[in-house]
Formats: C-alpha cells, structure tokens, sequence
C-alpha cells in the first residue's frame, strides 16, 4: 500500500511539473514573428510561419488589424476571425491590453481545434513616442526572439 502511495505521488508531481504532455501534441514553433504598427497609422502589421505537429509543412499566418488611432502605444487586437493563414487548420488571436502601457500580451494559436497560448511580457513590445509634443508620431513594434514555441495548452 505504500509502495502505491509513493507511486501515485510520484505520477502526480510529474504530472505538475509537465502539465503540457499530457494535454494534445507537441509544442507549435513559431518563427518570423512580426507585429508592428505602421508609422502615423493604427494600422498593426502581424505576419509569421507556424510549425505543429499534424500540419503538413509550415503555414503562414498574417492579419492587418487598426489598433483605433494612429497614437496608439499598444498593437492592436486581432480577434478570432481576424488573421488568416494559408491553411485552415490554424487560427489565432493577439491581444494586448490598451492600458497600462506595456501590459502583457496573448497569443493564442489553435491547430485543428487545440489551441495552445503563449504570453508575450510587455517588455518584448517596444513603445517609442519619438517627439512628446505629437502623441500620433509614435512606433510600437514587438522586439521579442522572432522564433519560439508555444507548449502552454488552454481549453478552448
Ligand atoms: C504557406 O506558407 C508557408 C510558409 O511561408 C509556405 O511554405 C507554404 O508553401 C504555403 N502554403 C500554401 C498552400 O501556399
Ligand atoms: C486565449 O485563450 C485563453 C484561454 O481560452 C482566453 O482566456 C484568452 O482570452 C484568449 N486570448 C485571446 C487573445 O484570444
Ligand atoms: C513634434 O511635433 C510638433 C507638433 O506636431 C511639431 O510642431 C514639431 O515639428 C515636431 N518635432 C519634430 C522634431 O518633428
């Protein structure tokens, strides 16, 4: 009986340490990652190729997406339906908070129907404001690694 104990605490604490092999395929890696705001535009630019186990080769996804107004010192949200990819299994969302400047970011992505979600900390989204007397002349771009898996699964 024990012997079972230790065992089923053993299953457990690996099961804590590694929540995300049990839960769908493997990691989705992602490379050439972009976001950017077009400069005196809200218009945010996102364009990246994904890898994930199941998907037949890399697809590359993009979405232009108006953040509201050319000052914005956040990128804009691209809700479900927003991005594409060329190929239908993958679909995504980004969201990051308006305020605080500097929040952190979500990026979801779902591969036939799994979706897995990595945060993006507010500190891999640059905000310049270039001249303090003209709130619309500002860049906000993401200076993140442009390639990084995302492992955490979410329900969906
Ligand atoms: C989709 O994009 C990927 C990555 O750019 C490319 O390798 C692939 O050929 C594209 N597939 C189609 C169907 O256009
Ligand atoms: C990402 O998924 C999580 C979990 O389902 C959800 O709470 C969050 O709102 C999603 N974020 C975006 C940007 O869709
Ligand atoms: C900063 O913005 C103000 C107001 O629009 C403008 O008059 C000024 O020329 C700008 N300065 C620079 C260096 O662009």
């Amino acid at each position: 009986m024990k012997f079972f104990s230790s065992v089923a605490l053993f299953l457990a604490s690996l099961a804590t340490a590694n929540p995300v092999s049990h839960n769908g395929p493997g990691p989705y890696h992602i490379s050439e990652f972009y976001a950017s705001k077009i400069h005196d535009s809200g218009t945010c630019i996102y364009d990246f190729d994904v890898t994930a186990p199941g998907l037949d080769g890399a697809v590359h996804c993009h979405a232009s997406v108006d953040a509201g107004f050319s000052g914005a010192t956040w990128l804009a949200y691209v809700y479900e339906g927003a991005g594409n990819c060329n190929n239908s299994a993958v679909t995504w969302t980004f969201f990051q908070p308006a305020s605080p400047v500097g929040s952190d970011a979500q990026f979801n992505v779902t591969v036939n129907g799994v979706k897995r979600r990595r945060i993006i900390p507010g500190s891999d989204i640059s905000v310049n404001l270039n001249n303090e007397t003209n709130p619309f002349d500002n860049d906000v771009y993401y200076s993140g690694p442009r390639e990084f898996d995302i492992t955490e699964s979410v329900n969906n």
